[in-house]
């Protein structure tokens, strides 16, 4: 398949074009200067290049950093969506598959930042094109997701830097938080199958998480167990308003439709990870 992926150089994007050998990808990325934005040179590379499908990656990704930048983390990924899925629709793209995120349930679906509404917005609009188009939308709402070449932003990163150099971690809250922390061996590997199946809908929503949830606290747990056992500099801060107290995913469609399970738990997946 000929394949656009938007974000390609990111964490989740770098790992996903290694996992498929057998696509020609056409990648967009801002690190390249290119802009999911910019309509004329999106419409361009459709132009030139017959895509069979979109992996739409590229945003802004951090909760926290979208509360101080509303304005540009809704532009960036709102309006990106619709730039890159009016082209696709517009030259007869099959499937577009795109990154939403466990945070748009908030705590008790509704969310809890611009970072969430945008991705809530995404799936609105994928609905909304869906039904004015016979592009095929699928769209998937990883959960914390860490492995090789993780954001910096992302607690885990921080976290393994602290206690490999014994600086202080800082918790906001008490650490009972909890995340269903996903492997990106199992996030590409779900991309993977759904980009490859012959299995037919129009507009689907699914989680894409490990299904078990993990205080902060048993993270810390467990990379200490890993990283550094005797480590003891955790400090704890107020609460941030805009995180989640837990989130979980119900992988249960992926498992229905495609057979497939997550293979890493926390645990495992750290370690191999680590070594
Ligand atoms: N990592 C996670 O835990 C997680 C969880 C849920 C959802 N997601 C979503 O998955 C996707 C990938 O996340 P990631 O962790 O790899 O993030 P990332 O920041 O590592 O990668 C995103 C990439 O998109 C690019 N980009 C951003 N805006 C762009 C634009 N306008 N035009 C072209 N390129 C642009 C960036 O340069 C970057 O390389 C994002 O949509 C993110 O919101 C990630």
């Amino acid at each position: 398949m000929k394949i656009i992926i938007s974000g390609y150089k990111g964490f989740i994007g770098s790992n996903l074009v290694k996992r498929l050998p057998n696509h020609t990808i056409i990648g967009i990325d801002l690190k390249d200067g290119n802009d999911v934005l910019n309509s004329e040179y999106v419409n361009g590379l459709f132009e030139s290049n017959d895509v069979d499908a979109v992996i739409h990656l590229a945003a802004i990704a951090g909760v926290g950093y979208s509360i101080e930048h509303s304005e540009e983390v809704l532009t960036n990924n709102i309006v990106g969506f619709d730039v890159l899925s009016k082209a696709a629709i517009k030259h007869n793209v099959k499937h577009f598959i795109y990154a939403s995120s466990s945070s748009v349930y908030g705590d008790d679906g509704t969310q809890k930042s611009p970072y969430a509404v945008s991705k809530a917005t995404n799936e609105l609009q994928a609905a909304m094109y869906s039904n004015l188009s016979n592009m095929k939308f699928t769209g998937l709402r990883f959960f914390t997701v860490y492995g090789e070449g993780i954001r910096e932003d992302l607690a885990i990163s921080k976290f393994i830097k602290a206690m490999k150099t014994n600086t202080p971690i800082h918790v906001y809250g008490d650490g009972t938080q909890s995340r269903d922390f996903t492997y990106v061996d199992d996030i590409c590997e779900a991309i993977k199958l759904i980009l490859e199946s012959d299995k037919d809908w129009k507009n689907e929503v699914l989680d894409i998480g490990y299904g078990e949830s993990t205080t902060v606290n048993e993270l810390i747990g467990i990379l200490k167990g890993i990283i550094n056992p005797t480590f003891d500099k955790v400090v704890y801060e107020g609460e941030k308003a805009y995180d989640v107290k837990t989130t979980l995913a119900r992988p249960n469609k992926l498992y229905e439709w495609f057979g497939f399970r997550p293979k890493y738990n926390i645990k495992e997946g750290l370690t191999d990870w680590m070594n």
